[in-house]
């Protein structure tokens, strides 16, 4: 944007960095993974020189964030004048690995300001902004906060070059604010998904069909969003480069976003590697085992099926019914229950569902399924206490067989009175109940979407289902009353993870999955599946099912996501533990390690477009470089054959070029032995 007023001299290879996101230690969804897990990485390349800028929750931050002092000259001049005119911010180290720099604008205390930004707004770029939206308000606010930063900081900071990434509408604010007011600073806009996108998938539109056909300002104003829309129109189009984070999602901003991105940055994940390959196979176990003592108490009084033959199948995620693919998973339940029960089979499939809803806390029947299998748990210690104790003083005493008394006498080792209070027990485990599909008192029971769902295809939990359902409306924590796991340590225990999203522009839960050894479903219409679909020729071999909701009907499309969870069903445990094996030798696919170089080609195409001028001399060496690959910009095909896994690396699905100097992108280009590791025989790790 730049170009024309930026000073020649500021410092491109010594540059600043500002990564701003509503996200910034401030959890909502998948965008908080991006950051979190990207930040470490990135600290690594940056140093000091990265700050992270977010809002500023004072709920959640004391536990995120530790203040420290502005400690450059430029920043702290900045923040005393931001400061001076009541401007409220938290500036610390985020407490994750690598403490990275953040700065969180307190938007409340800048509310004196909505009505005057808001006349700007509309003068300025004709973008309306409604009185009531309180997302855009806090949008409005955040991005003037960040634009005013960033001007004052530019002017301070004079020698080094600044690129400004940001993530999101709800950051993008500040990207034509920076344009407008000749900011010198150059801008990245990565968008995560399209507002207009989300919106009319989680309709009834068929969206993939008509994607060239909408008309964005008619739709965008008939879901009441176009002033949202316009937000994010403006970022995309004034940031110096536009990035998405699959090419799904980049077919889709050319045509509702109108700008084609630059290119792809795939989301990776932070990965931590065992030093024994076993050692994820154990926390498995491990968590399975919660998992199961959790079950008992769900189930109690219909506890009849065996554990050790129970498989625990989860999807997970924000309450979008329709694009996180709910109905599809529940219906596709419902067949599985059918053909196992069909079949005769002995396996019982555990199926959670886990996504926040309005709620008014726990059902006092989940409450009193732990509380009841917990007072027998109690009662059998005390009782074999006693017992032991009994054997103890028998054995001690015990004067040979010739004083004619047996060893022990089993039936003697019970007391009488230990018996009652066992019948009290199992009198407390009895019900007339089914054991509830719901964990929590739902606001609005009987208008919820996926309890509608769960209705109408009778899955509850009778003893003749071989498939349960238990829907738990909260995210998980470990000091959850009943399931009482974090989401990695629940996730890790499971054996399947469905995700059948309509509308996923990544999607961080399936990856989430590999990384752990988790087998996983997913579709090719999320970033993810498809992103996975073009690396390996064979997915389904690697424990990731990626069912088509492309090409076929809804129908065919449940039939498969049946098919694919019976096939799971059907394991035994020694397939199960090596197709766990398989899975996780992906997680090097979706490291940051290798994803963060796409940010890296990001920020370095950002510079060249602002500051030609100090590349000129380095590019009249070296013949020039490109950046942007026309080639891989569309949609990639659908599913391929079965075979080995091509000799493609995850950069190939990137489409910012990889011959830029000194990205050190060689440690993934020259990949048979990478390949080779990821594609051996898993008969190896058993
Ligand atoms: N998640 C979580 N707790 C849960 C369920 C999900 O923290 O109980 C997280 C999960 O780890 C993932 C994020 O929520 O990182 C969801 O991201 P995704 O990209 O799948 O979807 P989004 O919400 O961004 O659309
Ligand atoms: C891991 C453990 C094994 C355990 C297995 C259970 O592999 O290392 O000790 O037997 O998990 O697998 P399953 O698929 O039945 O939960
Ligand atoms: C968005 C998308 C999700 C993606 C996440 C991180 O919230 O809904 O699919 O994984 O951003 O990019």
């Amino acid at each position: 944007m730049s170009s024309s007023s930026a000073p020649p001299m500021r410092d491109v290879h010594n540059h600043l960095l500002f990564e701003c996101a509503w996200e910034v230690a401030n959890k909502v969804g998948g965008i908080y993974t991006v950051i979190k897990t990207k930040a470490p990485v990135t600290a690594a390349e940056y140093g000091d020189r990265l700050t992270l800028i977010g809002p500023l929750n004072y709920k959640t931050a004391p536990m995120e964030v530790d203040p420290v002092e502005p400690d450059n000259e430029p920043l702290r001049l900045t923040l005393e004048s931001m400061a001076s005119r009541g401007v409220k911010f938290l500036y610390g180290r985020w407490l994750i690995d690598r403490a990275p720099r953040v700065l969180l604008f307190d938007t409340g205390s800048m509310y004196s300001k909505l009505d005057e930004w808001k006349g700007d707004l509309w003068n300025s770029a004709g973008i309306p902004t409604p009185q009531n939206d309180h997302e855009t308000n806090e949008t409005l606010v955040f991005g003037y906060l960040v634009a005013w930063f960033l001007g004052e900081f530019a002017v301070r900071e004079r020698q080094k070059a600044i690129v400004a990434h940001f993530h999101e509408w709800q950051a993008g604010l500040a990207i034509p604010l920076c344009r407008q007011r000749r900011i010198d600073v150059t801008t990245i806009f990565t968008t995560h998904a399209t507002l207009l996108g989300r919106y009319l998938c989680a309709g009834s539109v068929d969206f993939y069909n008509n994607l060239q056909y909408f008309d964005v300002d008619h739709e965008a104003g008939k879901r009441g969003i176009y002033h949202r829309y316009c937000i994010e129109r403006a970022a995309a189009h004034c940031a110096d480069v536009f990035t998405t984070v699959s090419h799904i999602t980049a077919y889709e901003s050319e045509h509702l976003l109108k700008r084609k991105p630059d290119g792809v940055l795939p989301n990776g994940l932070n990965v931590v590697k065992f030093s024994a390959m076993h050692e994820f196979q154990n926390l498995h176990a491990q968590a399975k085992n919660k998992i199961a003592e959790f079950i008992k108490g769900h189930f109690y009084g219909h506890y009849d099926f065996d554990l050790d033959n129970t498989l625990y199948f989860f999807t997970a995620g924000r309450y979008e019914y329709r694009n996180k693919g709910v109905d599809m998973f529940i219906e596709a339940l419902a067949r599985l229950n059918y053909r196992l029960q069909k079949a005769g089979s002995k396996t019982t499939v555990v199926a959670f569902i886990i996504m926040p809803a309005a709620t008014n806390s726990y059902t006092i029947e989940a409450l009193k399924g732990q509380a009841v299998t917990k007072q027998l748990r109690d009662t059998v210690e005390q009782i074999q206490a006693r017992i032991g104790e009994r054997l103890f003083e028998r054995t001690a005493r015990y004067q040979g067989e010739a004083h004619g008394a047996d060893l022990v006498d089993p039936a003697t080792l019970l007391s009488e009175s230990d018996k009652i209070l066992l019948k009290r027990r199992i009198f407390a485990l009895k019900r007339n109940s089914l054991p509830p599909v719901v964990t929590h008192n739902m606001a609005d029971d009987a208008n919820d979407p996926i309890l509608n769902q769960i209705r109408r295809v009778q899955l509850f939990n009778r003893p003749q289902d071989r498939v349960k359902v238990i829907f738990h409306p909260e995210f998980l924590n470990a000091n959850n009353p009943i399931l009482g796991l974090d989401y990695e340590e629940f996730v890790r225990g499971c054996h399947l993870g469905v995700f059948p999203s309509y509308y996923e522009p990544w999607g961080y839960t399936p990856a989430e999955c590999t990384v752990m050894g988790v087998p996983s479903i997913t579709t090719n219409l999320s970033g993810f599946g498809c992103f996975m679909e073009d690396l390996l020729e064979t997915p389904e071999q690697y424990g990731i099912g990626i069912v088509d909701r492309r090409t076929c009907s809804v129908e065919e499309s449940v039939e498969g996501l049946a098919s694919s969870m019976e096939k799971m069903a059907l394991m035994n445990r020694r397939q199960r533990i090596a197709l766990r094996n398989r899975t996780e030798r992906l997680s090097d696919l979706l490291d940051w390690k290798k994803l963060g170089l796409e940010y890296a080609k990001a920020r370095q195409l950002a510079l060249r477009r602002a500051y030609p001028d100090s590349f000129a001399q380095e590019d009249d060496e070296d013949g020039g470089l490109g950046y942007f690959d026309e080639s891989n910009s569309k949609v990639p095909p659908p599913a391929s054959i079965p075979g080995s896994p091509r000799v493609r690396t995850p950069g190939d699905l990137a489409t910012l070029t990889e011959d830029m100097q000194g990205l050190g992108t060689s440690d993934y280009r020259g990949s048979a032995a990478f390949w080779q590791a990821i594609g051996k025989n898993d008969d190896e790790d058993e």
